[in-house]
């Protein structure tokens, strides 16, 4: 290539075109990205149950007002997701910490790590049924 009077080489086998179909993100790299948005559910969430809190602690009439907003099919799920994906931030986040001290650093342990992470949080999503319904 020409480029003010001198010649450029340019690295031919340059990558054109990223094929995305082709792409799969690691194990730990899900888990990463669904403890960010679990930490983004649980901060707007924490809005909605304060508000919710400071209604059934303002008067008997709050409470049954309270009462009546959680008990639609609609509003139990979405309590159902947000103890869920509080659940998930806490117990990833435990792992995020073990990590920062040094341990599941490797692929293999970071993927078994992420595993077992999930595993603990479908036992406390099935607690957190239990909580809400
Ligand atoms: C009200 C409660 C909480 C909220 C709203 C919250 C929210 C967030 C958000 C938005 C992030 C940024 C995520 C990112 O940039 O990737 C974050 C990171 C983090 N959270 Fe929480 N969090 C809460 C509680 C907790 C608890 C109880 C733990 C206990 C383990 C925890 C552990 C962490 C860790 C270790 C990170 C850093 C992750 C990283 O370096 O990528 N968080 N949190």
């Amino acid at each position: 290539m020409e480029l003010s009077g001198q010649t450029v080489k340019v690295n031919k086998p340059r990558p054109v075109n990223l094929d995305l179909q082709t792409i799969r993100f690691p194990l730990t790299a899900i888990a990463s990205i669904l403890h960010r948005v679990s930490g983004v559910i649980t901060f707007v969430s924490l809005a909605i149950l304060l508000w919710l809190l400071n209604l059934s602690l303002s008067s008997p009439e709050g409470f049954t007002a309270a009462a009546n907003i959680t008990d639609g099919f609609f509003v139990k799920f979405v309590l159902w997701g947000v103890l869920t994906a509080l659940f998930y931030h806490i117990v990833l986040g435990v792992r995020h910490l073990l990590m920062d001290l040094g341990y599941f650093e490797e692929m293999e342990t970071g993927i078994a790590s992420a595993k077992v992470s999930f595993a603990i949080v479908a036992v406390l999503a099935v607690f957190a049924g239990g909580l809400v319904w």
